[in-house]
C-alpha cells in the first residue's frame, strides 16, 4: 500500500451506478473506498448499509473498503459489516457504550479498527485503547454531508494526533475526512496526515484520475 492513501468517499458516486463509480475511481488510482453509512439518528442524514457493501464485493471490488459507521448504537452494525466484506471499520467513540468491546468485536472479526473524532470530540477517548486501534480519524467537518468546507482548526489537530501516534509506537494510520481537496491536501499531510478521505473533490469531477494524479502530485511536493 502507498505510503500515503487516498480513500474516494462514495457518499458522492452517482448511487443508481455505484459497482461502476467503484470500479472507476480504482482504475483512476484510488487506494481505498471510503464508505459512509449514515443513520438518520446520531448524523442527520441516511445513506447505505451493509447490504450494499455486500453487492460492491459480490459485484468484484477486491480494494479495502474502509467503512465509517455514523451510526448509534454502533455494535449491532460491527457484525452486519464484517459479515458483509469490510476491511476497515471506524466508530465515533460517544455512540459506542462500550468503546473497549467495539474495538474487540471488530478486530475479532478480522477487520482493522479505527476511532473517528468530529472536530469539537478530545482525543482523550485514545488513551486506553491504543493498542486495539489500526486508525484514527479524524473529522474535518461535522458528519452528515459531503460537499462541506474544511474547518482549519483540525490542523492543530491532526498535529496532536500525530505526536500521540508517533509516541505509542503502535503502527495507526492517521486519516482526515470532509472538505479535502487537492487544493489542501499538501498542508494536512504536512500535519501528519497519511490518509485522505474526498467526496465531492473527486466525484465532483468529470475525470476522477485527474483529481487522484494531482493530490499525488500535491502529496509528491
Ligand atoms: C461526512 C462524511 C465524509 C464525506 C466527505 O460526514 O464522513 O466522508 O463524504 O465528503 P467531502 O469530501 O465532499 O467533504
Ligand atoms: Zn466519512
Amino acid at each position: 500500500m502507498n505510503d500515503f492513501i487516498i480513500a474516494p468517499s462514495i457518499l458522492s458516486a452517482d448511487f443508481a451506478r455505484l459497482g461502476e463509480e467503484v470500479d472507476t475511481v480504482l482504475a483512476a488510482g484510488a487506494d481505498i473506498i471510503h464508505f459512509d453509512v449514515m443513520d438518520n439518528h446520531y448524523v442527520p442524514n441516511l445513506t447505505i448499509g451493509p447490504m450494499v457493501c455486500k453487492a460492491l464485493r459480490k459485484h468484484g471490488v477486491t480494494a479495502d473498503i474502509d467503512v465509517h459507521l455514523m451510526v448509534k448504537p454502533v455494535d449491532r452494525m460491527i457484525g452486519d459489516f464484517i459479515e458483509a466484506g469490510a476491511s476497515i471499520i471506524t466508530f465515533h467513540p460517544e455512540a459506542s457504550e462500550h468503546i473497549d468491546r467495539s474495538l474487540q468485536m471488530i478486530k475479532d472479526g478480522g477487520c482493522k479498527a479505527g476511532l473517528v473524532f468530529n472536530p469539537a470530540t478530545p482525543l482523550h477517548y485514545l488513551k486506553h485503547v491504543m493498542d486495539k486501534v489500526d486508525m484514527v480519524l479524524l473529522m474535518s467537518v461535522n458528519p452528515g454531508f459531503g460537499g462541506q468546507s474544511f474547518i482549519p482548526g483540525t490542523l492543530d489537530k491532526v498535529r496532536e494526533a500525530r505526536a500521540l501516534i508517533d509516541a505509542s509506537g503502535y503502527d495507526i494510520r492517521l486519516e482526515v475526512d470532509g472538505g479535502v481537496s487537492e487544493k489542501n491536501i499538501a498542508e494536512i499531510a504536512r500535519a501528519g496526515a497519511d490518509t485522505f478521505v474526498a467526496g465531492s473533490a473527486i466525484f465532483g469531477k468529470e475525470d476522477y484520475k485527474a483529481v487522484i494524479d494531482a493530490m499525488r502530485k500535491e502529496l509528491a511536493s
